[in-house]
């Protein structure tokens, strides 16, 4: 099992170039399903999530080429015996594989997808991506863990407004919707950035989608797909997760590739925290920040305090002068990474889905557990600032979804290795 090993308290300075958006190349990468013709991705974060689709597609039938140099990938899903089948293999381990259920259905009338079961963060149901689908017209049965879905006459437009917000379904009602027959208005969507990206991808390809409001989308149903090269997006969360890493312990540090306009809240509220910060459009130069201050943020949807950034910022908020509270409304078991931090010496107490969190406190090096992608990033963040050397377990969870990462710091004097 790999571990990451960090030797704490060396400041930060330099250039790190973020990658591409795991959430948008994820989403992107089921929705090619649709289309028969060539699709090139470019910026693509070569991540263990992104790789596991990339598998999955091939196992339907998908000829994919993966350039790990130069990031990209050539998609080509023509192939007369696709398969409709998502098995669990698949899906246990990367549960946006069932993002490919609004695609398949979409192309072939008919899918098998396990359903994706629940991870260390939550149960992760997928009631509402199914709630969506059967709005189109889609017959659903839930049979031994898998869902079988039906549109024997094609997918219909209709109206639908979601129960509550959720990304992913969202993510795959537009992508069935966008071969359904007629007009779909969607309302309540998630808006993340990310799915701005997909449907970028998608009217690229042939279909015809608009935002009308924050969370309204109109979809016309298209026939013909086309041939398209798209660029993904760059990762907003590791964008926030190096911000937060100069905030921590950065003197001169820039993050580059990224849109600030899509990184308000973070910045809002980092000021807020004392961070130094310089923000041009498509880059941050962090400064030397020695006086942090508590906050009270709570995690909600884009445009809100993003989930994903949680864990990180809980670090910073240990090096504030006085109490910090975070409120985290959207996965029922995101703090996993609290009993690792105390361990480190942090002084963090939760109740519910509040954490309160104490500082200043100085941090110490140990030997800590990653339980899922972003608490594991953030006992390397913990890591950078700690007294003497921390041990990361169970490193796999972080390679789900940040690329390079001990290379991005080591180029900016982190002393921080992989040991095997
Ligand atoms: C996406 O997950 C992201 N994953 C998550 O990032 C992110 O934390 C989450 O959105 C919220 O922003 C990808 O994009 C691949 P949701 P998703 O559906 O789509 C409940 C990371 O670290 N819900 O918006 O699964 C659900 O349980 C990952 O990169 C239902 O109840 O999130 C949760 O409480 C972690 N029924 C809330 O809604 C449903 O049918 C939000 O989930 C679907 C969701």
């Amino acid at each position: 099992m790999q571990k990451l090993k960090v030797k704490g308290k060396n400041i930060l300075s330099g250039e790190i170039k973020v990658s591409g958006s795991k959430n948008a190349t994820l989403p992107i990468i089921a929705a090619s399903i649709l289309s028969e013709k060539k699709i090139d991705l470019k910026r693509v974060p070569i991540v263990k999530d992104v790789v596991t689709m990339c598998h999955l597609l091939k196992y339907m039938g998908s000829k994919i080429k993966i350039n790990y140099t130069k990031k990209n990938i050539s998609i080509n899903n023509k192939n007369k015996k696709f398969k409709n089948v998502a098995p669990y293999s698949f899906v246990k381990t990367m549960r946006a594989g069932v993002i490919v259920l609004g695609s398949l259905l979409a192309r072939f009338g008919k899918a098998k997808v396990s359903l994706p079961g629940g991870c260390a963060i939550g149960t992760r149901p997928v009631d509402i991506h199914l709630f969506g689908l059967k709005k189109l017209g889609a017959k659903i049965k839930i049979k031994n863990g898998y869902i079988f879905a039906e549109a024997k006459q094609g997918l219909i437009g209709t109206q639908i407004k979601f129960p509550s917000i959720s990304v992913g379904a969202t993510e795959n009602v537009i992508i069935a919707a966008s071969l359904a027959k007629g007009i779909t208005y969607l309302k309540n969507c998630a808006c993340e950035p990310e799915i701005k990206n997909l449907t970028d991808f998608l009217n690229k390809m042939g279909a015809n989608i608009t935002w009308s409001g924050k969370r309204e989308i109109k979809i016309i149903g298209c026939k013909k797909l086309k041939q398209v090269s798209h660029q993904i997006m760059f990762d907003r969360i590791e964008a926030g997760t190096f911000i937060i890493a100069g905030a921590l312990i950065g003197k001169k540090l820039k993050i580059l590739g990224i849109q600030t306009n899509l990184l308000n809240t973070e910045i809002k509220i980092l000021r807020k925290m004392g961070v130094k910060m310089q923000i041009k459009k498509d880059h941050v130069n962090i400064l030397h920040s020695p006086k942090i201050k508590p906050v009270k943020i709570k995690t909600e949807p884009y445009p809100g305090f993003p989930t994903d950034l949680q864990a990180q910022i809980m670090v910073l908020m240990s090096k504030a002068k006085g109490k910090s509270q975070i409120k985290e409304n959207i996965f029922e078991n995101r703090f996993m990474h609290v009993p690792e931090l105390n361990r480190m010496g942090a002084k963090i107490y939760t109740s519910g889905n509040l954490s309160y969190i104490e500082g200043p406190q100085n941090l110490n090096g140990a030997e800590v557990m990653a339980t899922d992608l972003r608490a594991s990033v953030s006992l390397v963040l913990a890591g950078l600032i700690a007294n003497n050397q921390t041990i990361i377990n169970r490193v796999y969870h972080l390679d789900r979804g940040y690329e390079d990462l001990e290379k991005k710091l080591r180029k900016c004097k982190a002393k921080i290795f992989r040991i095997f």
